[in-house]
């Protein structure tokens, strides 16, 4: 057992060093400014797990999980902006921008969440790499079943 353990410990750094999914090389198959479509066709959700890292200090993800500074994230992608969860205290800011989380508003928030809600208690200073942004969204679509 812990010799497993220590097999786990050795692997999973091993892992994560290649667990942004070949981002440069998918990465040039991108034009110089590419639509969030062209970025979303490409995205890889396992490449977003492992930004998932920062976000992992305020949320949990799991089915069920608990609120933390922010709200469970469990199947946020489509649900209402700001209102999804009925016993979690959204800001005025957040739950007045109206509308969906469509890739569109979810790539807007994690470049900026001050610019997309301002007022918003979301502590994060934003993404600035869109693919990056892609792969995050991806693999928060992936986190709803
Ligand atoms: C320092 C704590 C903190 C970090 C780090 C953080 N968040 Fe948040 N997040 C919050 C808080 C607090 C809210 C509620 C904002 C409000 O009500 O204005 C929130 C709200 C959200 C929402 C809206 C949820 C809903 O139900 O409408 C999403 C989506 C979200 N965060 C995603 C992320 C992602 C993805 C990351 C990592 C890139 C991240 N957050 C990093 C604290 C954080």
């Amino acid at each position: 057992m812990s010799r497993r353990l220590g097999l786990l410990a050795w692997l999973l750094p091993a892992l994560g060093a290649c667990g942004d999914g070949n981002r440069e090389a998918r990465r040039s198959q991108l034009g110089p400014d590419p639509t969030l479509e062209q970025r979303m066709a490409i995205a890889d959700p396992a490449a977003g797990a492992s930004l998932y890292g920062p976000c992992s200090a305020c949320h949990t993800i799991g089915r069920g999980g608990p609120d933390l500074a922010g709200p469970n994230l469990h199947g946020v992608m489509g649900a209402p902006i700001g209102h999804r969860l009925q016993r979690y205290g959204y800001t005025a800011a957040l739950r007045s921008v109206g509308g969906d989380w469509t890739d569109a508003a979810m790539d807007a928030w994690l470049a900026s969440p001050s610019r997309f809600a301002p007022g918003t208690k979301m502590n994060y200073p934003g993404m600035a790499d869109p693919l990056e942004r892609a792969d995050l969204i991806a693999y928060l679509k992936s986190q709803s079943r």
